[in-house]
């Protein structure tokens, strides 16, 4: 099963990947999460990508699309993925297209997250990382329980490089002049569907599963079951 989660900056994308990927056991692919560890582990393709990411600018397309091409090539990614924060630019899909004709491979959904610019401001705003493991906190959604310290691990927990106030705007300003008009591009391809993301987590989670399960093939899930109401808790 092929999916894409496209939504603005703070919409929820990683957190619902996250959950579904251990679910529908299939991987989570992140650009963001691997353009941040190359960062980390300061590459030369980490500082070249550093300084379009602490403006909140895209990375070039060749860059994300050779990233694209190697992860998908993995033996993971045979029974499908979940894309979160790709595709990006009409580039990106459509090179993503190409991708799959070569590959005789077909996408099956998009899920458009959507959500009031003021709940992404705040979610954003609220953000803490944990510096050891990555765990995801937020000061008013999923606080810490003590300070700025990491329940799992004990690390020091900190606000993401661009969740400040002025990058976070040019994120948002990004997203509705080049990821926005992705959503005619699958409308095209009868490929997307909305849900409002507005929500708790977990009860967008069970939504999420509810229409994967009624839009894709039900055979592409691994059982076709009632997934449980479990806490989506990670
Ligand atoms: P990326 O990492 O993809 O960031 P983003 O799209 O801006 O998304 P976020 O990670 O901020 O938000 P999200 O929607 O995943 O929400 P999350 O679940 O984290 O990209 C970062 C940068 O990398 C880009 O700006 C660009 O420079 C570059 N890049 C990446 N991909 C690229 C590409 N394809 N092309 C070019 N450049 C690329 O949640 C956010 C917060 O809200 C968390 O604190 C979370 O706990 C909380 N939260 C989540 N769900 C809920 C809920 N239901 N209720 C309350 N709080 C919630």
């Amino acid at each position: 099963m092929k999916l894409i989660l496209i939504g603005p900056p703070g919409s929820g994308k990683g957190t619902q990947a996250r959950l579904l990927s251990k679910k529908l056991k299939i991987p989570h692919i992140s650009t963001g999460d691997i353009l941040r560890e190359v960062v980390k582990n300061k590459t030369q393709l980490g500082q070249e990508a550093q300084a379009y990411m602490e403006k909140g600018e895209l990375v070039p397309d060749n860059v994300i699309i050779e990233i694209i091409k190697e992860r998908v090539s993995r033996p993971d990614c045979e029974k499908g993925y979940i894309f979160d924060g790709f595709p990006r630019t009409l580039t990106q899909a459509q090179m993503l297209d190409k991708i799959f004709k070569e590959k005789n491979k077909e996408l099956d959904l998009v899920i458009q997250f959507k959500i009031s610019d003021e709940s992404l401001t705040k979610r954003l705003s609220g953000r803490l990382i944990c510096s050891k493991c990555g765990a995801d906190y937020n000061l008013y959604f999923k606080p810490p329980r003590v300070g700025d310290i990491c329940d799992r691990c004990g690390g020091k927990l900190l606000p993401r490089q661009d969740d400040k106030k002025n990058v976070v705007i040019n994120r948002l300003k990004v997203f509705k002049n080049q990821t926005k008009p992705l959503v005619n591009y699958y409308q095209k391809q009868a490929k997307i569907k909305d849900i409002d993301a507005d929500k708790k987590s977990e009860n967008l989670n069970q939504e999420l599963l509810q229409l994967i399960d009624a839009e894709v093939n039900p055979n592409g899930l691994p059982e076709k079951q009632s997934f449980p109401a479990e806490s989506a808790e990670e």
